[in-house]
């Protein structure tokens, strides 16, 4: 039975433009969403732009538009982005909109009649001279802490601390430099902990991944606080019923935009939203960044459970975009705007770079621009594209483009890759598209030896009957690998539909054979990607440099101390003195050395973060704290069994802790 989902992307602010980190999500969501329509389930992809708050207010106004205005450019804007890299919606739609304010209003006035929600005085920073109240990230000072310059009203870049805007020395309102004042004013709170029990079961139901889980956790024992709903004018957003110059915070309405571009979808196309959105037989699913999790996993099921509307099944959290290790940086260029990448680069590059390095859970993503050249050359074009390349244009120059019969071996090789189905589908269901894409390219490696093996570029001047076999084969794989390719490569995907002449692919028609059947004129799949073209993408994003900063809003929370653990915790960790036999670099991997540590004649491997700030030949002979019960874990690069005691702010700046030479290996440290 056909499944029916909705999905939806966190809706991008309409302040700024589409980025590399971006696409992180809207590509995960994509390849799903095209996954789920190949399977041939129903499936609906919902997004829109978030278009209230401060941060679009000072935008339109330095740029001496009206906010609406300027939410209309940058509707345009974003969806050309997402387009140019085949993201494609069933509705991009925006919370600026009547669906929007209904719904909000409806679940305002749900939360005000069950009483979930207070009235507070509070006091604020707000700026004469802006006419404006200030959020913590519009106050800039000295951090009291540190006293680095120039920070902002509630972290300090330079030293990580957290603080209140009002313990900042010499506080300024970063728009226009004047210093803000205090100034009392009535606040709208959702009373959250009303609804704690009702979200620790939520969460432990499967609402979220394990590793979330444990977040949420931390969260829920520090203590569920009031959320502060209602911002005071001049505001761009939505009037609180019954005030004059109150509105909706920003983070109130935007997911309800989920519900509103569904909305508006059902209400162009005669479909009952009352049933996708409410009812039992659709699923709902949200993909978000770890940033907003707090947002998605209590305030918005909080409010959908007060008014009463179904919460989704599941939110898949995914980790942020680092570039070559580093957070994106607009002076090294590699805060890469989508439609600054869609002038220099192919959209499939990112598209097959991204899907290779996204697993299920919320570590971050690194794009290496040096490995995604190689990657991108070896596997995709290299693999993929080199097999169709020499078998396709083979068969029609020189046997007339008609496929033959297979014969047993071809059948075998053709078998092979039809028996990946299972694991590939299971694969994409579980977003682990690293290790789907990793099956594809070894099936492509079997592909490619069997044509080399074959010679058929040799055997076509003696055989053509024989030739005709292979190519038969090699060319049945190929149809099954644009069927695992397609939610990722749609583009790709087409191309080899148009030259195999066999209309649109699911799938379904993986088991089906192409046995006599004739194929078209061939395509180029794709090119090489050339390394200057990624290096002048890199100097116009540093041009770009000039753009202002994007502000966010959603700094609101301080990261919480971890759960607690007792004494009789601590006292379970074996330490032992090791020494380490070797240490190496591993290959592909970032951060890490492979170390082999002698624990008293007891030989253990272990994997640690620390190729940044060590140099492997220098660790050799040195003697280190091990946490010698730690159980084996099995990561990336192997299986590590224990873990050296190492801290500092991490980077350079890792130090192990350390232990006289003399020390004996095997010793038990306390
Ligand atoms: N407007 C809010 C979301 C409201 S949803 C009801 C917002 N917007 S955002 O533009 O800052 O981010 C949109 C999505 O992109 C978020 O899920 C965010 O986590 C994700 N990403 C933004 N920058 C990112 C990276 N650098 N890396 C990975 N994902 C990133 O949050
Ligand atoms: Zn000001």
């Amino acid at each position: 039975m056909a499944r029916k989902i909705v999905v939806t992307s966190a809706l991008p602010y309409a302040n700024g433009p589409i980025h590399i980190g971006h696409l992180i999500e809207y590509l995960q969501t994509d390849i799903w969403v095209r996954f789920q329509k190949l399977c041939g389930n129903k499936c609906f992809y919902f997004c829109a732009d978030d278009t209230h708050g401060t941060p679009v207010m000072i935008s339109a106004r330095s740029e001496g538009i009206s906010p609406e205005d300027l939410i209309d450019r940058v509707h345009g804007e974003h969806l050309k982005d997402f387009t140019g890299f085949e993201i494609e919606f069933d509705n991009y739609y925006s919370t600026h909109s009547e669906e929007n304010r209904q719904f909000s209003e409806y679940l305002y006035n749900s939360a005000v009649e069950n009483g979930s929600i207070a009235k507070k005085e509070i006091e604020q920073a707000y700026c004469g001279q802006c006419d404006m109240w200030l959020p913590d990230r519009y106050i800039r000072g000295t951090c009291p802490r540190c006293k680095a310059a120039d920070q902002y009203g509630d972290s300090c870049d330079s030293c990580s601390g957290t603080h209140q805007p009002t313990e900042l020395i010499d506080a300024v309102c970063a728009n226009c430099g004047a210093p803000p004042i205090r100034r009392k004013s009535l606040h709208y709170f959702f009373k959250l902990d009303d609804y704690g029990d009702r979200l620790v079961e939520l969460v432990k139901g499967g609402y979220v991944q394990v590793s979330v889980l444990n977040k949420l956790d931390e969260w829920f024992k520090t203590g569920l606080k009031d959320w502060d709903i209602s911002r005071d004018g001049p505001y761009f957003g939505f009037k609180i019923p019954g005030e004059e110059n109150k509105f909706f915070y920003v983070w109130l309405d935007a997911p309800i935009g989920y519900m509103a571009s569904c909305k508006n979808y059902c209400d162009r196309n005669g479909l009952d939203f009352e049933e996708i959105w409410n009812g039992e037989d659709w699923e709902l699913y949200h993909f978000i960044g770890k940033d907003i999790m707090y947002f998605h996993a209590l305030f918005w099921p909080a409010m959908l459970m007060s008014g009463g509307v179904k919460r989704a099944n599941k939110l898949f959290v995914h980790g942020f975009l680092t570039v070559n290790g580093q957070k994106m940086s607009k002076s090294k260029g590699t805060f890469i705007k989508a439609s600054t990448y869609l002038k220099h680069l192919d959209p499939e590059y990112l598209r097959y770079y991204y899907a290779s390095k996204l697993g299920s859970g919320v570590d971050d993503i690194d794009l290496s621009m040096e490995d995604f050249v190689a990657k991108v050359n070896s596997d995709l074009v290299g693999k993929l594209a080199n097999l169709a390349s020499r078998s396709g244009p083979m068969l029609t120059k020189k046997l007339g483009g008609k496929l033959g019969k297979l014969d047993a071996e071809g059948r075998e090789l053709v078998d092979k890759l039809i028996a990946a189905k299972e694991d590939i589908v299971a694969g994409f269901e579980g977003l682990n598209y690293s290790s789907v894409m990793r099956r594809i390219a070894s099936l492509a490696d079997d592909c490619n030896r069997y044509f080399d093996q074959k010679q058929p570029w040799i055997t076509i001047k003696t055989d053509e009957e024989g030739t005709r076999v292979v190519l038969t084969a090699v060319l049945n794989a190929v149809k099954v690998l644009a069927i695992y390719l397609k939610a990722v490569l749609p583009g790709f995907a087409r191309k080899i539909e148009a030259f195999l002449k066999v209309g649109e692919l699911c799938f379904d028609d993986v088991e089906g054979l192409l046995e006599e059947h004739e194929i078209g004129k061939f395509q180029r799949l794709v090119e090489r990607v050339d390394k200057e073209k990624v290096e002048a993408m890199i100097e116009e994003s540093k041009e770009d440099q000039g753009a202002a900063e994007v502000v966010e809003e959603k700094v609101e929370l301080a990261e919480p101390i971890e759960a607690e653990c007792t004494i009789d915790d601590v006292m379970k960790v074996d330490l032992r003195v090791a020494r380490v036999v070797v240490a190496e670099a591993v290959e592909g991997a970032d951060k890490l050395l492979h170390l082999e540590l002698d624990i008293g004649g007891l030989k253990k491997d272990v994997f640690a973060g620390i190729s940044k700030a060590y140099d492997p030949a220098d660790l050799v002979g040195k003697t280190v704290i091990c946490v010698a019960n730690l159980k084996p874990r099995k990561m990336k690069f192997g299986v590590s069994e224990g873990m050296i005691l190492a801290a500092g702010p991490g980077g350079k700046d890792i130090f192990i802790l350390g232990v006289d030479d003399g020390a004996e290996s095997g010793q038990r440290v306390h």
